[in-house]
């Protein structure tokens, strides 16, 4: 297993091209299961996620084949249904495939994801989305197994405990296109990431209002075509390159970052003293005071604070003089990271949903163990900026998520190497 080896100290500084969002990429490349045409996929991230999703396609029958960073998903029916255990077991997203093969082949059997290591992920509000528009569900030897005629549109409420769910969006959506009638999905996810999986359904001719709004209407049609699509960027890689300019009192232009998708972030990270600037093509971040100052966080849903850069933030904040709070709306159990930032020279304590951070000291490097994509990116954060030497171990978990980030980090400045084991 590859660890990451970095030399902390130097502050980031240059430029830095944020990709396409994953969270993104993954349920668009799933709706291309709704059409029998030929679909082109381009600013995809080369990333872990994204070949467990293509290796998802082509186990179904689909030929994708990847040009830079484009893809092109073979049109033709599917030769299965079945979304075996040994693929969806390793990322969870897989479950986005439900909705799309159900509503265009009338059947789907895709394995049940488990919980992970970030808490508990049911996924009641999938199932009762997609029974609501006529599915007949059931569980059999670790698969979810639906069945349907052509699916029938039904106004459907999708919030849940934590509020909305993405993923339950994006396979509610994806059904909904071509369902007979009209569906409304009320406490719809109204994140970019489902706004622009909203954006290539309609390209390849569904008919959806409101995508971005708590409210989607969607006019069921009978068949999609074709479609090219190119991936909004990234705002959670963006997001931990702002933290990290910050953090290391560097400069950062964030090509292709945007302002408007990260509006929570860049709110915390001007209370705590960065400033970010909005540039023609991107976002400009820097420190502005000479001292970073505490900041309470809650995470909640677009456009609230993100879960996805809960940890990253809580490296920032163990650097900044006074307390912070940070409590865990979407996933109460999602502070893996603590103990390990701990390691490290931290000073967290977690009182259930919520750890109180009492900031301003320094970090020590030592060797880490990554146990969760967005833990990783906050360790890699606090090696960077941590006296001597940190190895993250277990780095495969980054490479789900981060594209290429060794190499953009030392592109500006960062003292990081991947050692293979
Ligand atoms: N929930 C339910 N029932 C459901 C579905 C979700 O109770 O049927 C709960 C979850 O347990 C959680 C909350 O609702 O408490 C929100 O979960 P959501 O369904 O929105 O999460 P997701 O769609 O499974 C996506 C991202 C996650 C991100 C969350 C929250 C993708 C592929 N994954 O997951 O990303 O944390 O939304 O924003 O889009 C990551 O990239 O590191 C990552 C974990």
């Amino acid at each position: 297993m590859d660890k990451l080896v970095i030399e902390g100290g130097e502050p980031l500084s240059g430029a830095v091209r944020i990709s396409g969002a994953k969270n993104a990429c993954l349920p668009i490349l799933a709706a291309s299961l709704l059409t029998d045409k030929r679909c082109m996929i381009s600013n995809v991230p080369d990333l872990k996620d994204v070949s467990t999703m293509v290796d998802i396609l082509t186990s179904l029958g689909r030929d994708v084949a990847r040009d830079g960073d484009t893809l092109e998903i073979s049109g033709g029916s599917v030769k299965s249904v079945t979304a075996s255990y040994e693929l969806v077991s390793t990322m969870r997203a897989s479950i986005a495939v439900l909705g799309p093969l159900v509503a265009r082949y009338g059947e789907a059997r895709v394995s049940f994801p488990g919980g992970c290591v970030i808490g508990p992920r049911p996924i009641d509000l999938h199932l009762k989305g997609l029974r609501a528009l006529g599915a007949e569900i059931r569980i059999e030897e670790g698969y979810i197994i639906a069945a349907a005629g052509r699916l029938k549109g039904s106004r459907i409420y999708l919030g849940g405990h934590f509020g909305s769910s993405v993923l339950a969006t994006a396979n509610i959506l994806m059904a909904a296109v071509l369902a007979e009638g009209e569906t409304i999905i009320e406490d719809a996810a109204c994140e970019p990431e489902i706004a622009d999986l909203a954006d290539f359904l309609r390209a390849m001719g569904a008919d959806i209002e409101g995508r971005g709004t708590p409210t989607i209407r969607v006019r069921g049609v009978r068949e999609l075509k074709g479609a090219s699509h190119a991936v909004v960027p990234d705002r959670i890689e963006a997001g931990t390159y702002m933290i990290g300019a910050v953090l290391t009192d560097g400069r950062l232009f964030l090509e292709n970052a945007r302002a408007e998708h990260n509006l929570a972030l860049i709110d915390k990270l001007r209370e705590c003293g960065g400033a970010v600037e909005e540039r023609a093509g991107g976002l400009d971040v820097y420190r502005r005071a000479d001292r970073i100052r505490a900041t309470d966080i809650t995470t909640l849903t677009y456009p609230g604070f993100p879960t996805d850069l809960q940890a990253q933030m809580m490296s920032l904040l163990t650097l900044c003089e006074g307390i912070s709070v940070v409590t865990e709306k979407i996933y109460p159990e999602r502070f893996i990271h603590v103990s390990e930032l701990n390691r490290m020279g931290s000073d967290i304590i977690l009182e259930g949903s919520t750890a109180i951070i009492k900031g301003g000291g320094r970090l020590s490097g030592a060797p880490v163990m990554a146990s969760d994509l967005r833990a990783s990116a906050a360790l890699v954060l606090a090696g960077l900026v941590a006296d001597g030497r940190t190895e993250i171990s277990r780095v495969y978990h980054l490479d789900r998520g981060y594209e290429h980030i060794e190499d953009k980090l030392s592109a500006v400045g960062a003292k990081v190497c991947r050692v293979r084991e």
